[in-house]
């Protein structure tokens, strides 16, 4: 098995000659790779970053080489590389290249131009050219898009915030004091080996995108009118209907008079943008250490229409009640204003938070959340 050399000399006529060993050596080797496994040994034999022969190349010639010869040795080597990356391409069982040359053989068999004026190792440039696919939005991103746009046409602008997060801005600052069992409703993800610090300091992955409402209240007065789409993580094993990384769109308006009719409001409205002007919103009382008082907002089934059943099969996605449950929301809790300085006797606001992933995965009639995330492009296409 050829090895990369050191050079004991530099001349034009000794490098010459260990180019000239090392291009046999691989014109060999290509050519023995005639299955999908021989070939990936051999590309990376040649092309790993680590111990490959082009990085052998570049540390024993180029960077072994004396100053004068530096500007020659570096012509050759990227002239190696060169080769070489096209040796290991064409070389591939199964490429354009084989089957161009088989498709070549029949035509000379045939006796026809192609193969003669060509010859048999040409490219054939008749073949049809690789065409980059198109991509497109992904439907859990694209469902996100929608919502916020909703918001955008009522006057709100877009806020982000930081995935991994301090234990002060997910909890703390949304009046879950430490250790209190409201805690335990989300399941947390934190960063291993932090004991040392203050626990309001410690790294976690965000459970929610609440946490952006005190980083935008910290940094902006009043009037805010916000929403926050991103990205979460909770320590839940996936199922069809669970996912450890999810997405959310969080909002926030907070200005002088805001009433809980103002939320019930915006939120009517905006469900009938987002599902059709037939649906209608219901509310149930809820607990969130960060609204009081808080609420679970409900819409009716735009699958069934509200009647619980498809014909006379039972519907699934409102489990027959005619209700979908789609958003946690509130009035801001007093307790938030005194975190981020503004004053609880001045101004009032309410707050919302849904799950993109399950709306997304409600709009498009998807049975398992782990579609959206295991990369399947035959799935995926579906929504270009
Ligand atoms: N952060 C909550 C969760 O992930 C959802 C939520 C509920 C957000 C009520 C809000 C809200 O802004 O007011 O479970």
């Amino acid at each position: 098995m050829y090895t990369v050399p050191k050079l004991k000399s530099f001349s034009a006529a000794a490098l010459d000659k260990a180019v000239e060993k090392l291009l046999a050596a691989l014109k060999q080797e290509a050519a023995s790779a005639k299955n999908e496994a021989d070939w990936k040994i051999f590309r990376d034999r040649w092309m790993a970053r680590k111990n490959g022969v082009l990085t052998e190349i570049n540390d024993l010639w180029l960077k072994a080489a004396p100053k004068e010869a530096k500007r020659e040795v570096g012509q050759r080597v990227n002239e190696l590389k060169a080769t070489v990356t096209q040796t290991v391409d064409k070389s591939r069982p199964g490429t354009a290249t084989a089957v161009s040359r088989a498709d070549l053989s029949v035509k000379a068999s045939l006796g026809t131009v192609v193969a003669t004026a060509a010859g048999p190792d040409a490219l054939d440039i008749t073949l049809p050219g690789i065409r980059r696919p198109l991509g497109s939005e992904h439907p859990v991103i694209k469902t996100m898009h929608e919502i916020v746009s909703v918001f955008r046409n009522l006057g709100y602008s877009v806020q982000e915030g930081p995935v991994i997060e301090t234990d002060y801005y997910n909890f703390e600052a949304l009046n879950f004091p430490p250790n209190h069992p409201a805690r335990d409703t989300q399941d947390t993800l934190f960063i291993a080996g932090q004991e040392a610090k203050p626990q309001r300091e410690r790294l976690l992955l965000r459970t929610h995108t609440s946490p952006v409402q005190i980083r935008t209240m910290e940094k902006m007065k009043p009037p805010v009118r916000i929403v926050i789409p991103g990205k979460v993580h909770r320590n839940d094993p996936p199922d069809a209907s669970h996912s450890p990384m999810f997405h959310q769109v969080e909002g926030l308006a907070v200005d002088t008079n805001i009433t809980f009719c103002d939320l019930k409001g915006t939120l009517d409205h905006a469900m009938k943008a987002l599902f059709g002007s037939s649906v209608k919103t219901s509310f149930r009382p809820s607990f969130f250490p960060f609204t009081e008082p808080s609420a679970e907002m409900m819409v009716s089934c735009f699958i069934c229409g509200g009647s619980g059943k498809r014909g006379s099969e039972p519907c699934r996605p409102c489990k027959q009640t005619g209700w979908i449950e789609i958003l946690g929301c509130g009035m801001v809790d007093p307790n938030v204003y005194g975190f981020v300085d503004y004053d609880p006797r001045k101004v009032s606001g309410f707050a919302f938070g849904m799950g993109a992933d399950r709306i997304a995965i409600l709009k498009y009639g998807v049975h398992d959340i782990q579609l959206f995330f295991n990369g399947d492009v035959r799935f995926l296409e579906q929504f270009g």
